[in-house]
């Protein structure tokens, strides 16, 4: 009989985590998951208490200080969730022969590239957020390749917890009109095809060294915006269409600096996990299904 191997998921209010918990983990592991206030990564000596109790053979750190505009303002903060909170985690995997699947950004990057980001091309983060990320990357890069994977997604979201999904179809919902950012791009990720691609890692026992997911095309804010009133109104989500228009960065000020580009090549991954390739609309719609049926059941 195979033997049972334990994963624990640290930040288990995340999306990503909820996620996780949905999906399942493969078959012959057994998933713990623990929130903030039963594993606060930053804490070093309780981290490594509660990582010796439990004895994972893998650990999916899920958790870390995502709000971008804040973290501007409280860099001590953001830095022990995402650098000091990897360094507990790569520390501890590193003296057990555990390995570590750590989730980051792809705020690591100025936004200057003028073709997708590949795993390799240089970092300059432009706020705190992204440099405190890289940090923590940084530490887990310190494990040999197989232990620590850094897996980098961009603009996550889901029917759990908060996001622009969801804020938009709020807003979309309230007013008589709505201006979202037009003149960034990037590529829209939903946490269940993240989910999915870290369980397929976790099944295969494969994996090694740096990552980029997203979920396959571009848009802009505006775009990703449009697009989540057009399957709300066809979800029964919305009832009425209201004018959405594109704004520019410089007319919508806020603390953190932004990457203008930021798409990601996750051809890597695709070649390795075999996993569907999708486009993002495609990936939406299995959310705006999710929230419809939230919705339905209140
Ligand atoms: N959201 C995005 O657009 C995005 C984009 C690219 C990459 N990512 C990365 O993807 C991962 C998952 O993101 P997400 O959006 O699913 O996260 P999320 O919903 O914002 O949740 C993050 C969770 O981490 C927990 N946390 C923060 N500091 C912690 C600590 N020191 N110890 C334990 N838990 C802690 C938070 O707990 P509390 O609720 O108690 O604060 C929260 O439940 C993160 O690594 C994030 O950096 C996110």
């Amino acid at each position: 009989m195979a033997m049972t191997r334990t994963v624990l998921v640290t930040g288990a209010a995340s999306q990503l985590a909820q996620c996780l918990k949905l999906s399942g983990a493969p078959s012959a592991w057994r998933a713990v998951y623990l929130s903030r206030g039963e594993l606060d990564i930053g804490d070093s000596a309780r981290t490594k208490a509660v990582l010796d109790e439990i004895a994972p053979d893998c650990i999916v750190n899920t958790a870390a200080w995502t709000a971008v505009d804040r973290a501007e303002s409280e860099p001590a903060q953001t830095r022990r969730s995402n650098a000091t909170g990897a360094a507990n985690l790569a520390r501890w995997c590193g003296g057990r022969k555990a390995r570590l699947i750590h989730v980051s950004t792809d705020f690591v990057f100025d936004g200057k590239s003028a073709r997708p980001y590949a795993p390799g091309d240089a970092t300059a983060p432009l706020g705190e957020y992204g440099a405190s990320k890289l940090a923590g990357e940084e530490e887990v890069a310190k494990l040999p390749p197989a232990q620590g994977v850094i897996l980098r997604a961009s603009w996550l979201y889901s029917e759990f917890g908060q996001n622009f999904v969801k804020t938009m179809l709020g807003l979309l919902a309230e007013r008589g009109e709505v201006a979202v950012v037009g003149d960034q791009l990037g590529c829209p990720t939903s946490a269940h095809s993240l989910a999915g691609l870290i369980w397929r890692m976790l099944s295969r026992q494969a994996g090694a060294g740096l990552y980029h997911w997203n979920d396959g095309g571009e848009t802009s804010w505006f775009g990703f915006a449009r697009e989540i009133q057009r399957q709300g109104l066809a979800a029964g989500l919305l009832r009425k269409e209201i004018p959405v228009r594109p704004l520019a960065t410089t007319d919508y000020p806020t603390a953190a600096r932004r990457p203008a580009y930021s798409v990601m090549d996750r051809g890597r991954a695709l070649r390795e996990f075999d996993v569907p390739e999708g486009d993002w609309r495609e990936a939406l719609s299995g959310v705006i299904r999710a929230i419809a049926k939230q919705e339905a059941a209140r």
